[in-house]
């Protein structure tokens, strides 16, 4: 068991680490006093810091190739004993664009492929090493999106939705071994994810603002975990007067009401 200052040194396994929130969460427990073992395809932003600090270990890991679980099972194996907390943060954002007279339809099976196959495929990398630990937890990044319909965000919506009920019916089947498994539903952060985006998105924030919080709220291990709570209001309104949510994001054109 590696040691800091005389304590064990928790370690934390969190993927889509080299951009955006996942860089900041990294970041974030790193100064912590973690040991952090961070994934994505590449390196990206996080290329210096993997050596400078001798805390942090990068494992490049496409989480939509099913070749690369068990390979990736026995690298971290043989990197860490155990996981006290897994954070599955990667995901991408395609628009469905039915304007265009080639929709491409096939993005919604890439989407969901990426962000809720790439999850599942995550959860089978890590879940042996996360029942090591003594008191385990296992998040999981949805997002706000699936509090309310937005326009174009089928496949997007679609999957972080399907991800929120896996967790949920996850945290059933592993209770029993101790796993507390936690869901955060991210509102709208500066990210590269975002910075593609055309429309206003209230309430933006930092992604080191995010990765504050969501630390500073896992500590507690909620089942769920949705911020800011501005834009859960905003949403939750959106589900509760539905004809007004479509008339004010998505009015009908022909409508002259
Ligand atoms: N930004 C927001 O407003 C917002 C809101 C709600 C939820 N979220 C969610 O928060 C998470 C992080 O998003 P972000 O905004 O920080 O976006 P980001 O900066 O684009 O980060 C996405 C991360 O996922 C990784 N990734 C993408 N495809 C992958 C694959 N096939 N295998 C492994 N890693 C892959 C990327 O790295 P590589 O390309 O190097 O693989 C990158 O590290 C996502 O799940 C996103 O849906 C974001």
């Amino acid at each position: 068991m590696e040691q800091l200052n005389g304590k064990a040194q928790s370690i934390v396994w969190i993927t889509g680490a080299s951009s955006g929130i996942g860089f900041a969460l990294v970041k974030r427990y790193l100064q912590a006093g973690w040991r952090v073992i961070a994934s994505a395809r590449s390196e990206g932003e996080l290329a210096d810091l993997v050596k400078q600090d001798s805390h942090l270990s990068f494992v490049a890991f496409d989480m939509v190739d099913k070749e690369q679980i068990e390979p990736i099972r026995d690298t971290l194996s043989q990197l860490v004993p155990h996981l006290d907390c897994v954070i599955l943060n990667a995901g991408t954002c395609e628009y469905l664009d039915l304007e265009d007279e080639k929709t491409d339809w096939q993005m919604m099976e890439r989407v969901m492929s990426v962000n809720y196959f790439g999850l599942v495929n995550s959860v089978d990398v890590c879940l042996p090493l996360l029942k090591r630990a003594s008191q385990p937890l296992l998040v999981g990044v949805s997002s706000q999106a699936v509090q309310a319909a937005f326009p174009r965000a089928e496949a997007y919506g679609a999957s972080k939705a399907a991800i929120r009920y896996f967790l949920s019916s996850l945290r059933m089947d592993l209770n029993a071994d101790g796993v507390d498994v936690t869901c955060v539903l991210p509102g709208f952060v500066d990210t590269p994810l975002t910075r593609k985006n055309t429309f206003d998105m209230p309430f933006l924030m930092s992604s080191d603002e995010a990765a504050k919080r969501i630390d500073q709220a896992l500590q507690g291990r909620p089942y769920e975990f949705a911020f800011p709570k501005r834009l859960s209001a905003l949403l939750w309104l959106g589900r509760h007067l539905p004809k007004w949510w479509l008339g004010k994001f998505a009015p009908n054109k022909h409508d002259n009401s």
